[in-house]
């Protein structure tokens, strides 16, 4: 089922929490890893990343099912051939990130013997230790997040550009759904 040539009140809801989300972990992650913390301040606030990473997990799981259930719409006025083809990519590369990158964080986790508590809320269990998952998902989880943060700032740039420079409907048909 397609949605024509615009976005649902789904696609957009379910858009707009995960890319709030998307940039909160980025950040968060990142900042954990550049701010050069002492490890006894840094230690809370990984388990509140981790935690939030897996919610984060749950509602990805709901919004790219959603997106994969319903297609993509065909691109807003006459765009040329590469710019839809980049587009396409990328949005494809950002849905995978958001499944990735709390996947393989839980991943890297439990998979090196450890539980995970989410929020003292339910627990995921350990893991026999599996280095090669540890090592592979660890790679994952820094190279992907760093091209990610990458790749979203292109997004906004050319979100802001369709808006402001070629005055389409690319931003409106996300916010408004015209
Ligand atoms: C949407 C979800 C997530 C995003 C976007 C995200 C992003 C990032 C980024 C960009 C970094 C810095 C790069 C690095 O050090 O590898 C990072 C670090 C880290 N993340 Fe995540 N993460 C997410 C979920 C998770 C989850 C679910 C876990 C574990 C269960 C996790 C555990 C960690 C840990 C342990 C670090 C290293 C912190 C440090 O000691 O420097 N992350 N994350
Ligand atoms: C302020 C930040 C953002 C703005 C202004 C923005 C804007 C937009 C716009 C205008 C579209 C529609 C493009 C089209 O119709 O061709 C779109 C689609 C999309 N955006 Fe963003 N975006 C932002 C952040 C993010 C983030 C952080 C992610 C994911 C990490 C993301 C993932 C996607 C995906 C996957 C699509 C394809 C359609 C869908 O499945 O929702 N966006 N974005």
């Amino acid at each position: 089922m397609s949605e024509t040539n615009n976005y649902g009140a789904m696609s957009r809801l379910n858009h707009w929490v995960l890319a709030l989300a998307m940039i909160g972990m980025l950040g968060f992650g990142l900042y954990l890893e550049y701010s050069g913390l002492p490890r006894e301040e840094k230690r809370p606030l990984v388990g509140i990343h981790r935690s939030l990473g897996v919610l984060v997990l749950i509602l990805g799981l709901w919004r790219v099912g959603w997106r994969l259930f319903r297609g993509f719409p065909g691109a807003v006025g006459n765009m040329p051939a590469w710019q839809e083809r980049a587009a396409r990519t990328a949005h494809w590369v950002l849905l995978a990130g958001i499944l990735l990158m709390p996947a393989s964080g839980v991943a890297f986790t439990v998979f090196r013997g450890n539980a995970l508590s989410v929020f003292g809320w339910f627990e995921i269990p350990a893991q026999a230790e599996i280095p090669w998952i540890v090592s592979s998902a660890s790679f994952v989880h820094t190279y992907l997040g760093h091209a990610l943060a990458f790749i979203v700032v292109l997004h906004i740039a050319a979100a802001l550009k369709h808006h402001f420079v070629d005055r389409d409907l690319t931003l409106r048909r996300m916010t408004s759904g015209k």
